[in-house]
């Protein structure tokens, strides 16, 4: 990899084009979702996306983008909504994405068209995680029993989502108590303890890890995810700086993968 690769948009315009808009993403852990009205809202790989427990229960994953003038529908990262409203000029949506009424002034011609509705994108549980697609959805990774949700860690690292995922990689190699799925997640069993490490990338120098937490409180991952933020913005900087990343089975898979990726930009573009 080359250092701009870590540290300038254009490499992250290619990532958006040819690895998170055809792969199977990680969103979110289901039981964030945990009822009816509740719903998270992430930006990965420059995907705006919303996931939602509608009303008879199931997960929905959404295109965050309103069909009036294709702005965010919603800001906040996570909540609880019987609806959905447009914060420009009030669209609402119901938690299937269906459009569901508008202000007057902004009203849509045929307020039965389907095409007002928000898009909503294939999507699936497996291993207790929520996953979608901005193409077709492949199988996700499945870790046959995960013990009870413990909760999970937001944390924001100054780095390209690379550098984290090489980060994660690097101590490990693939064993059954640890698995790696590309290109975002990583499950590691200690014991009774499952922690699910799930990497956002929000933009080319903003990343956010969710260390989601099974069999035991996710507060007692705290200084571990501290931990892993420092490291990453360390390493982060050697990156922009030219220094290679240390070498190993699953980050020399990694590498290739991208290398692949990099490849059929160039073919198609
Ligand atoms: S952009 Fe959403 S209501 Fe106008």
């Amino acid at each position: 990899m080359k250092s701009e690769d870590y540290s300038q948009g254009e490499a992250f315009q290619l990532e958006k084009r040819t690895i998170f808009s055809t792969e199977c993403l990680p969103l979110c852990a289901e039981g964030q979702l945990a009822g009816p009205g509740a719903f998270v809202s992430a930006t990965v790989g420059g995907w705006s996306v919303i996931g939602v427990r509608d009303k008879e229960g199931a997960v929905q994953v959404l295109r965050n983008a309103c069909r009036h003038q294709n702005m965010q529908v919603v800001a906040t990262p996570a909540g609880n909504c019987e609806t959905f409203r447009c914060r420009f000029h009030g669209w609402t949506y119901d938690l299937q994405g269906r459009f569901v009424s508008a202000p007057p002034p902004v009203a849509p011609k045929d307020p039965q068209s389907p095409d007002l509705h928000l898009a909503t994108l294939p999507s699936t549980l497996a291993s207790g995680m929520v996953f979608f697609s901005l193409s077709t959805l492949v199988t996700p990774i499945d870790v046959a029993t995960l013990p009870a949700y413990g909760g999970t860690l937001t944390t924001e690292i100054a780095c390209n989502w690379k550098v984290c995922v090489e980060h994660l990689l690097a101590e490990h190699t693939p064993s059954a108590d640890f698995t790696w799925a590309w290109p975002l997640l990583t499950v590691r069993r200690a014991g009774p303890v499952t922690i699910v490490e799930q990497v956002v990338p929000h933009t080319f120098l903003r990343t956010r890890l969710l260390t989601h937490v099974f069999g035991r409180a996710a507060d007692e991952n705290r200084q571990a995810a501290a931990t892993i933020k420092h490291v990453c913005e360390t390493l982060q900087a050697d990156r922009a700086a030219g220094k290679q990343p240390a070498t190993g089975a699953l980050v020399d898979a990694f590498h290739r993968q991208l290398a692949g990726a990099y490849a059929q930009d160039r073919v198609t573009t």
